[in-house]
């Protein structure tokens, strides 16, 4: 088996003007992924839950897999834009056995995206994680500090709540999970897990187990009670490993035998979790932008994938959830005719009695893509504007200075004992008056910063925007000579 890699993906900016599309090749070779697990080793009479698990394909807990619930997770990649939104709704219109709507994870990059709408995001009790600030294949720690300083000072996202890292390319190295751990970050989404090495999550006190082809496993790496949730594979009928993307590796009808055979395999067998991981911008119609070569429209894919998750969800006991929720349940993990009553699981929407800016304010999407709400503010630099309900910054994010100091101060930051769903910004109170709804941010501070950015971010009612136009950003794969393409980003 091996995993297909004459891939060339690049993430392409496309400015008003497309003038250059860059390419980037990921270089590496067809990956052997079996035979090599050998230096993992993991004693599970030692290593336990909450905090501890060892890698395995059996359920956690001790569970039986009928006894357990088939996850599956629809995960985004790259910035958050108002079409790519869009998207992403078509693909979690489905609904989970206790009746609330599928959960979805975003790993967000900075460029492009719109604040405003990573907040509503949020506030709908979907998860937004690490992706880093500009989308680096070798990101620095400030790369990923920025990233979710941002989320945090214009998208209102606790910074405990922003939980999670996907690498750029999916070229996390030794290096990175180091820094994510020393960040606080709860876990890494970036490993592939095919068929011999197709793991429930685990934590990394022994390491890694997953792409021991790499040299990964032997790294010497342990990072006590950091998770790593891998990748599933979809193992195509050329016994390639498909990741990312699958929809752009085979017609309609390839991807969606592959898909239902994948599944069953879990399904049937020892119910790891399943994942269905996405570039939306793959899956959405831009006038105006081409569309990937070889591959079919995009709204031709995206309705063919609505489809293959639609059978999915008909089945019993498929719940779709987001990493977060997942690790939920990883961490006590309870049979599946408890899983309705959880509180992770649950999905209703705080009762504020006037509409603040929260992420659930009522907001319109102009046929331009431009995103606002009467409670929004609108924050323009150079080429690019976005909405927030916090102050905008008075330049310029940069990688360097995620959070510049705010152009106004009539928006309060969101502090650290109100989640952001209950937060008024405007009159800087919390809305929450009952223990239920009270929250209060454990997140490891970064270095003595406050954890948002270089340390310079506002205390409070501060906040900033990112300079770059409002387009789109399109990932382009291109096709190889050889043929078979898929993405890795
Ligand atoms: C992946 O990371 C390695 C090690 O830092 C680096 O040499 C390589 O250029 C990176 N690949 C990409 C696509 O950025
Ligand atoms: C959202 O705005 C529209 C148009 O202004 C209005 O008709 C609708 O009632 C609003 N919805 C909410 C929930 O306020
Ligand atoms: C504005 O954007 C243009 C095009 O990206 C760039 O060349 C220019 O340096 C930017 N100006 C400032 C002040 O950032
Ligand atoms: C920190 O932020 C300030 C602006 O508030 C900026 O001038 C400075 O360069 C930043 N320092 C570092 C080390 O990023
Ligand atoms: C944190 O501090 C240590 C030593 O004080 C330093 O080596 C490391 O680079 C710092 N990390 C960040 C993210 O600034
Ligand atoms: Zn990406």
């Amino acid at each position: 088996m091996k995993i297909s890699t004459a891939i060339l993906s690049s993430l392409v900016a496309l400015a008003v003007t497309p003038t250059s599309w860059v390419f980037a090749q990921d270089g590496t070779p067809n990956i052997p992924t079996t035979g090599t697990a050998s230096s993992y080793a993991c004693d599970p009479n030692t290593c336990k839950l909450p905090t501890c698990q060892c890698a395995s394909q059996s359920p956690p807990g001790g569970l039986k897999p009928e006894e357990v619930p088939q996850f599956v997770t629809i995960t985004f990649d790259d910035s958050i834009q108002a079409k790519l939104v869009e998207t992403a709704h078509a693909l979690l219109n489905v609904r989970n056995p206790n009746g609330c709507p599928a959960k979805g994870s975003w790993y967000v990059s900075m460029e492009y995206t719109d604040f405003s709408l990573v907040q509503q995001w949020y506030a709908n009790g979907h998860e937004v994680a690490d992706h880093t600030f500009s989308h680096v294949g070798t990101p620095s720690a400030q790369e990923i500090q920025a990233a979710r300083a941002m989320l945090h000072e214009y998208a209102g996202a606790p910074l405990g709540k922003i939980q999670g890292f996907r690498a750029p390319f999916l070229n996390y190295t030794a290096d990175t999970l180091n820094e994510i751990s020393k960040q606080g970050f709860v876990y890494d989404s970036s490993a592939t897990a095919v068929t011999d090495d197709c793991y429930w999550p685990y934590t990394l006190d022994n390491g890694m187990a997953n792409d021991c082809w790499t040299g990964i496993c032997g790294a010497g790496i342990k990072l006590p009670g950091v998770w790593e949730i891998p990748m599933y594979a979809v193992v195509d009928n050329a016994n390639t490993a498909q990741l990312m993307d699958v929809y752009l590796a085979g017609s309609s009808q390839d991807v969606t035998t592959w898909t239902t055979t994948n599944f069953d395999r879990h399904y049937n067998g020892n119910r790891q979790p399943f994942g269905i991981y996405v570039h939306p911008t793959h899956l959405t119609k831009f006038d105006g932008v081409p569309i990937v070569p070889g591959a079919e429209e995009p709204d031709v894919m995206q309705k063919n994938l609505v489809e293959v998750i639609q059978q999915i969800a008909a089945k019993e006991n498929v719940w779709f959830v987001s990493n977060a929720q997942l690790l939920e349940w990883m961490k006590n993990p309870v049979p599946i005719s408890k899983l309705a009553e959880q509180s992770y699981m649950k999905c209703d929407l705080p009762n504020t009695g006037k509409e603040i800016c929260n992420g659930l304010q009522n907001i319109t999407v102009a046929d331009t893509g431009v995103v606002s709400s009467a409670l929004t503010n609108n924050c323009n630099f150079n080429v690019t504007n976005w909405g927030t309900c916090f102050n905008c910054p008075s330049a310029a994010p940069t990688v360097d200075n995620p959070t510049p100091p705010p152009a106004s101060s009539d928006r309060h930051a969101v502090p650290d004992n109100c989640d952001s769903i209950w937060w008024d910004p405007v009159a800087g109170q919390c809305l929450c008056t009952t223990d239920s709804c009270a929250y209060k941010d454990t997140a490891v501070p970064v270095n003595g910063t406050d954890g948002k950015g270089n340390g310079s971010g506002s205390k409070d009612g501060d906040s900033a925007a990112i300079s770059i136009s409002p387009v789109v950003s399109v990932a382009v794969i291109g096709s190889v000579a050889a043929g078979a393409f898929s993405l890795l980003l």
